[in-house]
């Protein structure tokens, strides 16, 4: 990671300087991988597989239109059935999935870009219509989640997952390990490890939905241990500099809490930094968790533990995001919505030219509308 270019020393006219060089629009090495820009399109759920869980011509040039990123960051895919919470959200398990994926992969390094695919389990974040043979959604704890799951047959209450047992961990660590080769195989320039948002990994992490008795759960050390080996298990197959992660502190979404978020989030990134891995993905607190009581930790917080890559995410304008970078607490933003809804999202915000505005009925399911028809600024107003 080039430190010197993105913290520049100290000294007379430092600010100054360190505010000119760090720019939204600069290129920065991560990893192994060097980004033409630091504008990342977030991992969005857009339900639009095909049979199968196959990615699908159309989703191939969904994301071949957003290559302009410095780096595009996949929807979340399921690593195994059992990971599935969600109708027509992809996977990456089986060697068609893969074939489907390496069509993406093929449009998107065509255009120049590059892309990680995110690896997904939703753990209790889903419902027995949703799981093979009808059997219990898994998680660390029996704890059920309020609120309802996406179903093929529409929202459905959550049930109380069964816990998973010591012994059965393996088996978990080498679905993402199967996972992650088949990412690799697929073309792929690396993986981003969902560890947020209240899916597997984050019910691990967190003593509102861990409440085991074993070697991982309990004390923090405990409650990371399993989403750690996880990482270790994706690092058996790509190297650090091809592997980000995401975190979402002061989340509450999927029925979140966490006793002290400060420690245990301070904790995981404190043991992430061993790994130097390409990056860190910070979600920062939405109005809607602080609103549900979840704990607003500034990024700031997380910058001074980690030496590493940051990304952070969290309804950012170009505006916001350009002072984000410039403060130096964060290396790069990623961008959900509004990449959605603007295909060319960079030159956009280069120009500060006006935006698409999103959909959201057409977000979750469907065809090309609202999908792949969002114009970019040369078809609105020609070149210039
Ligand atoms: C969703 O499908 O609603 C979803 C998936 C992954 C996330 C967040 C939301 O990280």
């Amino acid at each position: 990671m080039d430190h010197d270019a993105i913290r520049p020393s100290q000294g007379p006219g430092a600010a100054t300087k360190r505010r000119r060089l760090l720019s939204l629009f600069s290129p920065l090495t991560v990893g192994e991988l060097r980004l033409h820009n630091r504008i990342v399109m977030a991992p969005l759920t857009r339900n639009r597989a095909g049979p199968g869980f196959v990615p699908q011509d159309l989703n191939a040039e969904y994301y071949r239109q957003r290559a302009c990123a410095g780096l595009i960051i996949s929807e979340a895919t399921q690593i195994s059935p059992e990971g599935l919470g969600y109708p027509d959200t992809p996977g990456i398990y089986s060697a068609e999935q893969t074939a489907g994926w390496r069509r993406v992969t093929d449009a998107v390094h065509a255009e120049g870009g590059q892309m990680f695919l995110q690896l997904w389990h939703v753990g209790r974040i889903s419902h027995p219509s949703m799981q093979p043979e009808g059997q219990l959604p898994v998680a660390p704890s029996a704890m059920k989640p309020a609120g309802q799951a996406a179903t093929y047959e529409g929202p459905q209450d959550f049930v109380t997952p069964r816990a998973l047992r010591t012994d059965e961990l393996a088996r978990l660590r080498d679905q993402y390990r199967l996972a992650a080769e088949n990412a690799q195989a697929a073309g792929f320039d690396g993986v981003e490890i969902h560890s947020a948002n209240g899916y597997l990994l984050d019910q691990f992490l967190r003593d509102g939905s861990n409440r085991r008795t074993d070697a991982y759960g309990g004390s923090i050390e405990n409650r990371l241990r399993f989403p750690l080996e996880v990482v270790e298990s994706v690092l058996e197959v790509w190297p650090p500099g091809r592997v980000g992660i995401r975190l979402s502190p002061s989340g509450t979404m999927n029925d979140m809490r966490d006793s002290d978020p400060h420690a245990t989030f301070g904790a995981m990134v404190g043991a992430l930094a061993r790994y130097g891995l390409a990056y860190v993905h910070i979600m920062e607190a939405l109005e809607a968790d602080t609103r549900h009581g979840g704990t607003e930790i500034p990024v700031g917080y997380f910058r001074a533990l980690y030496r590493g890559v940051v990304m952070v995410n969290g309804e950012y304008d170009g505006p916001k995001a350009q002072e984000v970078v410039a403060s130096g607490d964060a290396d790069l933003v990623s961008f959900g919505r509004l990449f959605l809804a603007n295909p060319d999202l960079p030159e956009r915000l280069r120009k500060g030219a006006p935006l698409n505005v999103p959909d959201p009925q057409s977000f979750y399911g469907g065809g090309a509308r609202g999908y792949t028809d969002y114009p970019t600024l040369v078809q609105q107003v020609g070149p210039r």
